[in-house]
């Protein structure tokens, strides 16, 4: 099955209102854990490189996915996560991406603006498709905290103005989720009201960031074997769930792989101090990828979709 562009993918999961994973690669074993999943679920799927990645893993790793997404049975998108200026987004189309997202939430709106519409231009001109973002999450962002008290929720005038002005095909809106392991006392805060506001005036598909679950098994498997994650929390899987009815379309997902890869990697080397084969060491840790990935498919409820 062929490479889709990202859009060919969310709008179809917009209109049927189910949720496509944007699962975040660094290498081999998450790239084949997110693909097995998919393929064995039937589920469309999203690779997504930030430019970390893309520093650590250079034209090997970016090479590898292309190929495997092109060869998957299900259709898959490769996707720039928080591309941080037009030429880094233009090298990546120019390796193969179908999709880039280009994040200027940090700047004003005009200068967000002009930037997203010159990344639109080129992109369209060639086929692939552009994720831009207005508001601010908490949490890590762009390398950066962002307190709690000044992640800014996407008001739903401007995302239609800046959709309208900006011809992005889909848009993260910032909706009370946040970056990495811990967001948030309890259960965080899900603002379904306005994502049913921004959704009312942007029929192109929302995307949430900063939407793992961090599943406190896994957190507590993890500590249990010699790490020490403290008041790690996540998104509940039923504001997901909820979520996908009123448009969100993209749910990205790199902290749960990362708990589940580190708690696999921990429990062998524990329970086996002689043991040095890596793929002894790097294979549980992708099944373990692979199951977590699953489990998110079903919620998202793009399972059987492909
Ligand atoms: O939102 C960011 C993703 O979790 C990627 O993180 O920039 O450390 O690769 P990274
Ligand atoms: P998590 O840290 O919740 O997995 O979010 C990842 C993300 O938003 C990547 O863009
Ligand atoms: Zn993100």
């Amino acid at each position: 099955m062929a490479l889709k562009s990202g859009l060919e993918i969310l709008q179809a999961a917009r209109d049927g209102q189910y949720g496509v994973g944007a699962f975040n690669t660094n290498d081999m074993e998450i790239t084949q854990a997110i693909l097995e999943a998919a393929e064995a679920t039937r589920s469309p799927v999203i690779l997504a490189l930030s430019e970390g990645a893309i520093k650590y893993g250079g034209r090997p790793l970016i090479d590898m996915v292309i190929h495997e997404a092109k060869i998957a049975d299900v259709p898959v998108a490769v996707h720039l996560d928080h591309g941080s200026s037009y030429e880094s987004c233009m090298n990546c189309i120019r390796w193969g991406f179908s999709s880039v997202m280009i994040d200027k939430s940090h700047e004003d709106e005009e200068t967000n603006t002009s930037e997203v519409k010159r990344v639109v231009e080129a992109a369209h001109a060639v086929g692939v498709t552009v994720e831009a973002e207005i508001g601010r999450l908490g949490g890590v962002e762009e390398h950066v905290v962002v307190a709690e008290e000044d992640a800014i929720l996407t008001k739903a005038d401007e995302a239609e103005r800046f959709m309208k002005n900006t011809d992005a095909d889909y848009l993260a809106v910032a909706i009370g989720t946040s970056h990495g392991a811990n967001k948030g006392k309890g259960r965080p805060f899900i603002h379904h009201e306005r994502i049913q506001e921004i959704a009312g005036l942007v029929s192109k598909p929302l995307v949430m960031h900063g939407a793992s679950g961090v599943p406190q098994d896994v957190v507590e498997r993890l500590n249990a074997a010699g790490g020490s994650l403290q008041n790690a929390s996540g998104i509940h899987e039923d504001d997901v769930r909820k979520a996908v009815t009123e448009g969100i379309a993209k749910i990205n997902t790199d902290t749960d792989l990362r708990l589940a890869f580190t708690a696999a990697v921990r429990e062998v080397l524990q329970k086996d101090p002689k043991q040095f084969d890596p793929r002894k060491i790097l294979g549980p840790a992708r099944d373990e990828m692979r199951r977590i990935v699953e489990e998110r498919m079903e919620v998202f409820g793009s399972a059987g979709q492909a």
